[in-house]
């Protein structure tokens, strides 16, 4: 029995991710998509709470995950190494899109290798129509009123609409 571990902050979830998502699920026995504090973002968008059940609800609604009777989903807050250790996981799943994405990846791969020798990271490469996808894109593309409905599942497109428009007002101190 394999176990992957697809750690990341998901703020919020996109097809990015749920193609990653879907594809590692096909790979291995059981697929556990980890939100994650990432201490260069300390400032997410969406709360804990929003993220978990925005990625809850883009699994089940099924869409883009064919197989997802052995996706888990759930967070921590402290290193990744650590709950990789505690759930007995064989792998660290990443999404490259860019070679831009590769550095920091690569690093953080060394250092949980050398955290804990069993630690092996897998990339996949991202699909075509991914590469030039964000988190950071949808969220100001939603700001600003543009269409997000090719980038995130119908499931949370209201909610991740309603929360950035309210964002908008606020910043630009409509509200
Ligand atoms: O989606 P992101 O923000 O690129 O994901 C980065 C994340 C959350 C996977 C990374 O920051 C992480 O692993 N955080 C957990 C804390 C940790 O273990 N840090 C050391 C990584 S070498």
């Amino acid at each position: 029995m394999k176990t992957a571990i697809y750690p990341g902050s998901f703020d919020p979830v996109t097809y990015g991710h749920l193609d990653i998502i879907n594809r590692a699920a096909k790979l291995f026995d059981k697929v556990i998509v980890l939100v994650s504090v990432n201490p260069s973002k300390p400032n997410c968008f969406f709360t804990l709470e929003e993220r978990l059940d925005f990625l809850r609800r883009s699994i089940k609604s099924g869409l883009s995950i064919q197989h997802c009777g052995n996706i888990e989903v759930d967070s921590s807050d402290g290193l990744l190494i650590d709950y990789f250790k505690e759930r007995g996981a064989d792998v660290i799943i990443k999404g490259l899109r860019a070679m831009s994405d590769f550095e920091a990846e690569f690093q953080m791969a060394l250092v949980n290798k050398d955290l804990f020798y069993k630690a092996e990271t897998v990339f996949l490469a991202a699909d075509v129509a991914s590469t030039f996808l964000s988190s950071s894109m949808v969220k100001q593309i939603a700001m600003f009123g543009g269409d997000i409905s090719a980038f995130v599942p119908p499931s949370i497109l209201t909610d991740i609409k309603i929360k950035l428009e309210q964002k908008r007002l606020e910043i630009t101190g409509k509200k």
